[in-house]
């Protein structure tokens, strides 16, 4: 499999299973209604298990499966058996907004699943309803022991923080997450999709946020364990374990990406901020080989040239700034983070 224009290999694999969420996160998707992908343009679990396994025959050793909110997609538990039978499959993992987990996690675990990541942005129920707009903390937190009870390891807790909105929970999720044994990872609000109204000054950096936690705590800088990962790891040096901060905007992480995505309706999309994706679904319905897919996955590959992130950094330190809104790009809840 060749490399990328800028020499980064395809490694690890993001599957979208469903756009559709029992949420509305404010910083994801707030508007109720969006052009939703029709239920016969979706991949069947077969079509997803034949393309997750000529990723994994073109070096793709890392799956996750993502949303929307992937749980709400019948019977996950079937597709998760199948993607953790792959020959060649080094780390499989789900990333849920935790509201069926409660009632999923033991036939998750199950069918192989062995870690999960689950977005949780405030402890506060009255605040986790207003950043979610349908979400209840207390089902989210029920999940979260159901997760813990079937001895998924690890497990990690998503914060996207956001100016004026949850900054303020920087230090209580700290405690929460030391208090749980959780790796809590910090997230810079993105510009992924426009349907979120995107300013820099929402973006709380990763600069204040450990300069926060480090008020409160004592902080050391971890050794990167998997350069893949987008998050900079550090330790509560008091042994209080670890956390990461994902800092896109002002750390981006492009030249270490060797992400793919896999939209639910089957478009291959080679960055979180890509205008479009490639279809692989029309040529897969159209009987293509697993060679001919392979060649046509492996030779999109090769163009890639993408860097948003860097890019963006690049243009808001520039004398004419940088303004979200001009560039089009795919919503966050189609592309699964
Ligand atoms: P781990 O393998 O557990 O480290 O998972 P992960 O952090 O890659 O996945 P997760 O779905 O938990 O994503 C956490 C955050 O990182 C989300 O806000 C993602 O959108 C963001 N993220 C993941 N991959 C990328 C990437 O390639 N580029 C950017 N800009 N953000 C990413
Ligand atoms: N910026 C940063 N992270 C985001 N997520 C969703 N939207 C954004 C955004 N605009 C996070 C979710 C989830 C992960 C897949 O992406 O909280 O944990
Ligand atoms: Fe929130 Fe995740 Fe749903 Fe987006 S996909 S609205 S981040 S729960
Ligand atoms: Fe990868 Fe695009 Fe994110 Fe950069 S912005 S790390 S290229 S997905």
């Amino acid at each position: 499999m060749p490399n990328d224009t800028l020499g980064r290999p395809l490694k690890d694999l993001r599957i979208s299973v469903t756009d559709r969420c029992n949420f509305r996160c404010t910083y994801c998707m707030p508007l109720n209604e969006y052009s939703w992908i029709e239920r016969g343009e979706l991949l069947t679990y077969e079509e997803i298990l034949r393309l997750a396994g000529l990723f994994v025959r073109l070096g793709v050793e890392k799956i996750r499966v993502t949303g929307g909110e992937p749980l709400v997609r019948r019977k996950l538990d079937v597709l998760i058996r199948g993607l953790a039978s792959l020959e060649g499959i080094q780390d499989l993992s789900l990333t849920t907004n935790g509201a069926l987990l409660a009632e999923q996690a033991e036939a998750l675990r199950a069918a192989g699943l062995k870690r999960i990541n689950l977005s949780l942005d405030t402890l506060d129920a009255a605040k986790f309803r207003r950043i979610t707009q349908r979400g209840e903390l207390s089902e989210v937190l029920k999940g979260l022991e159901a997760a813990e009870r079937c001895g998924f390891d690890p497990i990690k807790i998503n914060a996207v923080i956001e100016r004026g909105v949850n900054e303020d929970e920087i230090v209580p999720l700290a405690e929460f997450a030391r208090a749980h044994g959780l790796t809590l990872r910090y997230i810079e609000f993105m510009d992924v999709g426009n349907a979120n109204q995107w300013r820099m000054e929402k973006v709380v950096g990763k600069k204040e946020i450990l300069a926060t936690l480090a008020a409160r705590f004592p902080l050391r800088e971890a050794h990167r364990a998997d350069t893949s990962s987008p998050a900079v790891n550090y330790e509560f040096a008091d042994g209080g374990g670890a956390f990461g901060v994902i800092a896109s905007v002002t750390e981006p992480f492009c030249r270490d990406c060797d992400r793919a995505r896999l939209t639910a309706d089957g478009k291959l999309v080679a960055c979180l901020v890509a205008q479009q994706g490639h279809d692989l679904k029309s040529l897969l319905r159209a009987g293509a080989s697993d060679r001919e897919l392979m060649e046509v996955i492996a030779g999109l590959w090769r163009q890639r040239a993408d860097r948003y992130s860097e890019e963006r950094l690049v243009a808001l330190q520039s004398p004419s700034g940088y303004e979200p809104q001009r560039h089009a790009k795919m919503e966050m809840i189609v592309l699964g983070g």
